[in-house]
């Protein structure tokens, strides 16, 4: 039986022992802004304690962006659940956009974004080699044996 619900403080040392899992890491980098578990808000799917399906995202200056997301039983689901579940968060919030990078590298998360309403607003050639600097476990070679140099901003339009 799976339940979605929101992160809590108490959920800290989980999500940055998740994050070393999944992102090589405790701490995200996009465009040069670090982001860490504390500064974030989030929703996780479990299924009893286990969890199988997290997004984080941070809202600033009326917009939303989502700093991770990952499901950990694919097509079942669980990244358009947590994908709702923050386009209804954003909304409450008045956001006029969300938004999130994703790299060169990864053809799947393109493709589930924009079947899933977002559009691809700008390609920021070389940002991937330039977090690599600040966190050093970014790898070289992502999906597919493509080269990770760039990242591509995607957003979504919220209307009022
Ligand atoms: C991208 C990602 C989050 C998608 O998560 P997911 O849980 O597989 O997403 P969903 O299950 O909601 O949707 C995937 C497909 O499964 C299908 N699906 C959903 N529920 C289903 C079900 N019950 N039975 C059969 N298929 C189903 C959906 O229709 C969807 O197909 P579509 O995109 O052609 O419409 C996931 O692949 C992931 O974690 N990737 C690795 C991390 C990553 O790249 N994150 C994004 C970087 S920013």
């Amino acid at each position: 039986m799976t339940s979605i619900r929101r992160l809590t403080s108490d959920d800290l040392p989980r999500l940055r022992q998740f994050w070393v899992e999944h992102w090589g890491g405790e701490e995200m980098v996009t465009r040069g802004n670090v982001y860490r578990p504390e500064q974030l808000d989030g929703f996780v799917i479990e299924d009893g304690g286990e969890w199988i399906g997290l997004l984080t995202f941070f809202v600033k200056d009326g917009e939303c962006e989502v700093t991770s997301l990952d499901s950990l039983r694919e097509g079942q689901g669980i990244g358009t659940e947590l994908l709702n579940a923050v386009k209804e968060d954003a909304r409450k919030r008045n956001c006029e956009r969300i938004f999130l990078i994703t790299t060169n590298d990864n053809m799947h998360a393109l493709r589930f974004y924009q079947k899933r309403g977002f559009e691809m607003v700008a390609v920021h050639r070389g940002a991937v080699n330039e977090s690599r600097k600040i966190k050093p476990t970014i790898p070289l070679i992502g999906f597919d044996g493509i080269p990770l140099r760039d990242e591509i901003e995607l957003e979504m339009i919220l209307n009022p």
